[in-house]
Order: structure tokens, then C-alpha cells, then sequence
């Protein structure tokens, strides 16, 4: 399906119409942000591996009963997906505490957590994507009571399944972050799942796999990503 005129850039991807009014072409760019957009720079690559590991897990989530916007890998940089009305929440999960959990709570980074939580933020870069809860999502009608509970339970659903997914290829699913979105009456998975939106620790060494290596100029932030696409990948 050929592309046509852009509907939307964001940070790492770009967005284009294509003849059919239901699809659109999600093209990934190797433009690496952090920090709501504070922090810039370039992941070589970046693009072409994280459309290939997220068409990969996209895939196996599929073929285990999620519905997501994913139609089908059109090229290195270009994927196929349904057009979504986005629902401006960013869905977290996480297993490890990191990140954001650790700052707000003074939770050591590392800690392994009893069950999984579940965290909403408000999809907004000039607040810094703030979090949320159930009552602000109801009161500012970003989505209904039933929607909710589908991205609760989705949540869930996914993160189970691909705690399995990354474990049989020895990395540890410590957080991620989901988007969902409405297609003709349903609500389903959408945006990318890639370094750029999963901690990603080596089961054994913890080693950071994921896009905190650029966060934090950790160094080589193009052969982690590459290990995660051979193992996901190959
Ligand atoms: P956090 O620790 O910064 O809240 O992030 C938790 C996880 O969600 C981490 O894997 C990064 C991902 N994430 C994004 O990719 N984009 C975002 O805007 C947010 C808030 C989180
Ligand atoms: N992706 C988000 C941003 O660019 C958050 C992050 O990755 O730190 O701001």
C-alpha cells in the first residue's frame, strides 16, 4: 500500500494516510528523545530495528488473542496499521522497580515487585506527561468506565505475555509502556513495543538493554539494541 501525505510526526515516528481511510503507514525514525523531549539525539538504526522487533512481538501478541493495530511489515523503516483514535493515556506495567516508580517512592532500583502495577499517565509533553488515576480519567472524559477496564485488563493480558516472551530469550521485562486507541467500536493495542518503551534487563547480568543507555549516557546504545533485535528477531 503506498503512502501519502503525512497525518502526523511525533519524536521517533512519522504517520502517513495511505488510498484506504481504515490504514495508515507508521514509518520509524531513528530520532531518539528522552525526558519529554528534553533530551535529543540520534540511535543509528534505531528505526529499522525497532519496526522489525516491534512487527516481531506485535505478531506473537496476535497469535495469542490481542487485538492490535498491526497489518503487516511493509519494509525496513515501514509498517501497515489500522488508524487509530488514540486514547491519551500511556498505560504502564511494571515487574522491577526503575525509573520513575523509584524517584517517586524512594523504592530502591532493582526491587523485585510482589505483583505487577499498573500506572496511567496523561499523554502530554508540555506537562511532562503527568500521572493519573482512574478519577481524572473520568472526570476529563480522556476515556469510559468500560474502556478503562479493557486497558487494565489488556495490560495485564500483555504483560504476562511478554514477560514469557522476553524471558525465553533471557531478558528480564522490567517496565513498560502501552498505547491503546479506538478502531471502527473497539479499543486496541497501538504506538510501537521496542527498547524505546521497555526496560529491558539481561536475565542473568541485569545489564541494560533498553533506551535508558541513552537516557543517561550509558554508552553503547546501538549494539544493546541490536543484541535485543537478534534476540527477538533471529
Ligand atoms: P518511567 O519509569 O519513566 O515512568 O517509565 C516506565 C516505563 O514506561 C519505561 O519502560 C519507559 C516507558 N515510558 C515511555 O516509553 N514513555 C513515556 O512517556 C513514559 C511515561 C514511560
Ligand atoms: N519517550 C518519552 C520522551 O521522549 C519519555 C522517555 O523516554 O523518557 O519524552
Amino acid at each position: 500500500m503506498e503512502r501519502l501525505e503525512k497525518l502526523y510526526e511525533g519524536k521517533a515516528k512519522i504517520l502517513y494516510n495511505t488510498s484506504d481511510p481504515d490504514l495508515m503507514v507508521q514509518y520509524f525514525k531513528d530520532d531518539a528523545s528522552a525526558f519529554d523531549g528534553k533530551k535529543k539525539g540520534t540511535i543509528v538504526d534505531k528505526g529499522v530495528m525497532n519496526n522489525h522487533m516491534s512487527s516481531r512481538i506485535f505478531q506473537y501478541l496476535e497469535g495469542e488473542g490481542i487485538k492490535t493495530h498491526f497489518v503487516k511489515n511493509i519494509n525496513d523503516r515501514e509498517m501497515l496499521v489500522k488508524k487509530l483514535d488514540i486514547i491519551p493515556i500511556e498505560v504502564v506495567l511494571r515487574n522491577v522497580a526503575a525509573g520513575s516508580l523509584c524517584k517517586r517512592l524512594g523504592i530502591e532500583q532493582g526491587m523485585i515487585l510482589q505483583k505487577p502495577i499498573l500506572e496511567f499517565f496523561y499523554k502530554s509533553d508540555p506537562l511532562g506527561d503527568p500521572m493519573i488515576n482512574e478519577c481524572h480519567v473520568d472526570v476529563f472524559g480522556w476515556a469510559t468506565n468500560k474502556e478503562v477496564e479493557i486497558l487494565k485488563a489488556e495490560g495485564i493480558r500483555i504483560n504476562n505475555l511478554m514477560t514469557k516472551f522476553f524471558e525465553e530469550r533471557n531478558i528480564r521485562l522490567v517496565d513498560f509502556k502501552l498505547e491503546f486507541g479506538r478502531h471502527k467500536g473497539e479499543v486496541i493495542l497501538g504506538d510501537e513495543i521496542s527498547p524505546d518503551g521497555c526496560r529491558l534487563w539481561h536475565l542473568e547480568t541485569n545489564e541494560k538493554m533498553d533506551k535508558d543507555r541513552f537516557r543517561f549516557n550509558m554508552g553503547n546504545v546501538e549494539e544493546k539494541y541490536q543484541e535485543v533485535y537478534d534476540l527477538i528477531c533471529n
